[in-house]
């Protein structure tokens, strides 16, 4: 589910924006399109489960080879969510402070244990149930004491080939059973995989080549690794998926098979005037050249993608 299907909803949103353009086009300002497209009204419902609110520990295993580098960059991401202490703003804080507004107030996310896991336990190639087991190895007390306020996280390697990605889907994230019958509880988890030699084309546009629609130049990647920046979009999605849909019954729209999700539901925009092959306008580092929308702790950037604000309905860009 959840970010499942992002390159599909790209497409969709290209029919979606292409169709007005091409008849509008011969008649009127080429700017009246976009003005349209942002006054259609997106309502993602509110199917009235519970959310994930609160304190939620996130607990992390690296499944793969990443560096150090590549693990403190995700870290960094994750610390910056819930922190107060971004040297910069707009902050990566205040692009997550927007899941306050689905119901139920705040989500503050803590990075709990973490596992390196680069033996590969259990080969190179996932099924989603392998995803199921090795998220329960993070926490292997779950059994005895089950705690719902956390997030399994998994991340795979860029040599990891993983059911689904890369076909429809970047990460995704749902829940398994745990508890006395094995059911009776259910955690959420969540995985993304890092695309760079499988398809970045599909899952770390714009710092790559999209691999369909209308071709823009890549933007530089804010931390100078397009499988990890572009990883870092795809758990921004992911996350804000699982906490304000954890359950198939939060926030949503479309099938709850398929759903359009807090941040799925505003692919491909990442700054105003967003449009099909442009992500819209950012900021950019002088002395790099990076793309960036937001910066956490540690002065670290990052490229954010918009997410939907039940206030306003819209989907939100940080500048
Ligand atoms: C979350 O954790 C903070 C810091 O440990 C604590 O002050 C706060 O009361 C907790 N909030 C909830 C809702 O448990
Ligand atoms: C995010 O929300 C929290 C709690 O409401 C608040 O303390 C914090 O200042 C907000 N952060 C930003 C950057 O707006
Ligand atoms: C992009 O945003 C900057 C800062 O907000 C603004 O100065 C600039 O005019 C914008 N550019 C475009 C093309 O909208
Ligand atoms: C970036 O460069 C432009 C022109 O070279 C300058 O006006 C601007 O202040 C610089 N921005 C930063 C953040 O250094």
């Amino acid at each position: 589910m959840a970010l499942s299907r992002s390159f599909f909803i790209l497409i969709f949103v290209l029919c979606l924006y292409s169709l007005p353009n091409i008849s509008q086009a011969l008649s009127r300002a080429p700017n009246r399109m976009l003005a349209l497209v942002q006054n259609q009204p997106l309502v993602l419902q509110y199917h009235k489960g519970p959310l994930l609110k609160g304190n939620i520990t996130l607990h992390l295993l690296w499944y793969g080879a990443f560096t150090p580098t590549q693990r403190s960059t995700i870290i960094d991401f994750l610390e910056s969510l819930s922190s107060t202490s971004a040297r910069g703003s707009p902050s990566v804080s205040s692009w997550w402070n927007t899941t306050e507004r689905y119901s139920g107030g705040r989500c503050s996310i803590v990075v709990g244990n973490q596992i390196l896991d680069d033996t590969y336990s259990v080969g190179k190639s996932l099924k989603t149930k392998d995803m199921v087991s090795l998220s329960l190895a993070l926490n292997p007390k779950l059994n005895s004491s089950p705690d719902t306020q956390v997030v399994h996280l998994i991340l795979t390697a860029a040599d990891v080939t993983v059911e689904e990605f890369c076909r429809n889907q970047c990460g995704t994230h749902g829940t398994h059973g745990t508890g006395n019958n094995k059911n009776n509880i259910k955690i959420a988890y969540a995985w993304v995989g890092n695309s760079v030699t499988q398809c970045p084309g599909l899952c770390a546009w714009p710092f790559h080549q999209p691999l369909y629609g209308p071709q823009t130049p890549p933007l530089v990647p804010p931390n100078a690794d397009v499988g990890i920046d572009g990883m870092v979009i795809n758990l921004a999605t992911v996350l804000a998926g699982a906490v304000t849909n954890p359950f198939e019954d939060g926030y949503y729209q479309g099938p709850p098979s398929a759903p359009l999700e807090a941040v799925s539901a505003c692919t491909g925009i990442f700054g105003k005037g967003a449009y099909p092959g442009y992500a819209g306008n950012v900021s950019v580092d002088n002395a790099t050249g990076a793309s960036y929308n937001a910066v956490g702790v540690r002065g670290r950037k990052f490229l954010l993608p918009a997410m939907w604000d039940p206030l306003s309905s819209t989907c939100m860009t940080l500048v």
